[in-house]
């Protein structure tokens, strides 16, 4: 190949040695726990705030170096800098704040008016035909659809880890973030895709908005550890009935969502 046809690709940053400390060392764990504790979301941001350019560099580096299946790294990320753009992405979904309010979905949909006071604000796309990159037959069988779906969760898990890089990223350098998915809706898309030239191929996955808060910001409830972590088999004793499920989400998802975790028993 000729230095024409990989103009983007940085060999020496490429074959760069790979640089972990010792096993065990807490140095670099600590500090990175620190950002992952300290990222939390936001839901109003200060508007006046203008994120510098080097900022969405620095914090798409780090989407850019995540993982993904079959080192696809199917993601493309739209930075939104156009305030009118912005507060009509914001509409959009004030209307979908409303329809859900009349459809009675029961769910506590957050304000979402505070997007168009997002100094940081970033579209997070892939294009689903990368789901061929993964294991599929792609000859219509059932086993194949069996393995398009997989394919389909791999794709969505490499855009996930790569936004959750990028949300990091924002912590690191003392932003607050919030992560909006409610758009991936076929209908929402339609929508929103001529206001940003996004091609039909390319679905919007989620909306990625960073910057300083409106308020003071909490930290919301995280469940113990030993809630969580099986030991070598599944412990049964954590296996919530349908029942148990039905009833955390209608007393506890609102509370979890949006009250400080020391409010929360
Ligand atoms: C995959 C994913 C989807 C989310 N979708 C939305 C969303 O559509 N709207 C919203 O307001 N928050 C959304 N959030 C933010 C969560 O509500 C938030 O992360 C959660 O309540 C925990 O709060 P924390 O981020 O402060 O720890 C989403 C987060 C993730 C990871």
């Amino acid at each position: 190949m000729t230095e024409d046809v990989t103009p983007a690709v940085d060999l020496a940053e490429a074959e760069a040695e790979v640089d972990l400390p010792e096993i065990g060392d807490r140095t670099r764990y600590d500090a990175l726990m620190q950002v992952i504790r300290n990222r939390v979301t936001v839901r109003k941001f200060d508007p006046d705030y203008v994120v510098p350019d080097e900022h969405y560099d620095l914090i798409l580096e780090a989407a850019r170096h995540a993982p993904s299946g079959a080192n696809a790294q199917p993601w493309q990320y739209v930075i939104v800098r156009d305030a009118a753009v912005k507060a009509q992405i914001a509409e959009y979904f004030v209307a979908e704040q409303r329809f859900r309010a009349k459809a009675k979905m029961k769910f506590p949909t957050p304000d979402y008016r505070g997007l168009a006071t997002a100094p940081g604000f970033v579209v997070v796309c892939s294009d689903m035909r990368w789901v061929n990159a993964f294991p599929v037959l792609n000859d219509g069988s059932d086993l194949d659809r069996m393995y398009h779906e997989n394919a389909e969760r791999i794709l969505l898990q490499s855009v996930a880890a790569s936004t959750m890089a990028a949300h990091l990223a924002a912590a690191a350098l003392g932003y607050n973030v919030w992560w909006v998915t409610a758009i991936g809706q076929e209908l929402a898309q339609k929508d929103l895709r001529p206001l940003l030239g996004i091609p039909d191929e390319i679905s919007v996955l989620d909306i990625f908005l960073f910057g300083p808060p409106a308020a003071k910001p909490y930290k919301r409830f995280r469940r113990p550890m030993e809630e969580i972590a099986h030991r070598d088999s599944y412990d049964r004793s954590h296996f919530m009935s349908d029942e148990e499920l039905r009833d955390w989400i209608r007393t506890r998802r609102h509370r979890v969502m949006f009250k400080d975790a020391a409010k929360i028993d």
